[in-house]
């Protein structure tokens, strides 16, 4: 029999979905089967992407507007998720900010947007969904973390903080899931040029500095000498939202080209 992960009659929840990443993901959950609702702050992108799912893969799709750092808002968001299909099967959690300012020019709103997006918001959004999964005893929460969760950038110090953050909770809310046949893991890519990079060359270029030197010296030291794809980040949020996946938890999954290897 041929190798086939199938999620048909799942219900899976994607916040960042209109991101590069949170897209991909979104479509390759879609092509196993589930029914997905996405979320963004950008609900006219998100509304696009559930119509999009819907023609492509014959599945039910919904959009959410919702801002991970508002606690309510999250609340409200998976409530939608049960609304609409019944159930909560596996979250999906991509949403996320990074910015390349330098660490002696940062400012406090600099940290906070990035500790606030990135690490408040995974707590609310891990918090939720187990409100739901846990009287299941079942689920899957894939939370989206980066190889700046393992290693220390000093390029992207607020960032790196806010990932670091984002691998302990991992594993703490996989502690407090584990009675419950909740997995509970996360993704650490490498480097992927989406929107979330054109947006931090630009600052760069606005300090003018060379952005496309910046990026080039990202990609040296990867020892498969390529940046990541969406799809190779898309295809472990997959695996680790299947049943293939069913005696992992807790565990922070590098795909960097061997960037990272711990
Ligand atoms: N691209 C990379 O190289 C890379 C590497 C490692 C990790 N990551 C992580 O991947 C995730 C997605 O990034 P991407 O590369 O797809 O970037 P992206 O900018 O294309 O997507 C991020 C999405 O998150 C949404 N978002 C931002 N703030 C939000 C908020 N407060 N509430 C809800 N949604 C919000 C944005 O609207 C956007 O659609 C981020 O968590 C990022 O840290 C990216």
């Amino acid at each position: 029999m041929a190798f086939e992960i199938s999620l048909a009659g799942k219900t899976a929840l994607i916040t960042g979905a209109a991101g590069g990443f949170g897209r991909a993901t979104a479509r390759m959950l879609a092509s196993a089967g589930a029914n997905l609702l996405v979320s963004d702050i950008d609900m006219a992108a998100a509304e696009a992407l559930a119509r999009e799912l819907e023609a492509d893969f014959g599945v039910k799709a919904a959009a959410n507007s919702c801002n991970v750092v508002r606690q309510q808002e999250v609340c409200a968001m998976v409530d939608q998720a049960v609304d609409t299909f019944g159930r909560l099967d596996i979250v999906n959690h991509i949403a996320g900010v990074f910015d390349a300012v330098d660490f002696l020019e940062a400012t406090e709103a600099d940290y906070d947007r990035q500790l606030n997006v990135n690490t408040k918001g995974t707590f609310f959004v891990d918090q939720a969904a187990l409100r739901v999964m846990i009287p299941n005893r079942s689920g899957k929460i894939v939370n989206m973390c980066s190889q700046a969760g393992k290693f220390g950038f000093p390029t992207n110090v607020a960032y790196t903080t806010s990932k670091f953050g984002v691998t302990g909770m991992t594993q703490a809310v996989a502690m407090y899931a584990a009675p419950y046949n909740i997995n509970v893991n996360c993704v650490c890519p490498g480097i992927v040029r989406t929107s979330i990079w054109e947006r931090a060359l630009d600052e760069i270029r606005e300090r003018g500095e060379d952005a496309e030197a910046y990026f080039e010296s990202r990609l040296q030291g990867i020892p498969l000498k390529r940046a990541q794809t969406i799809e190779d980040i898309a295809h472990m949020f997959l695996y680790l939202s299947s049943c293939y996946a069913d005696n992992m938890t807790g565990q922070s999954i590098n795909i960097t080209g061997g960037r990272i290897m711990h």
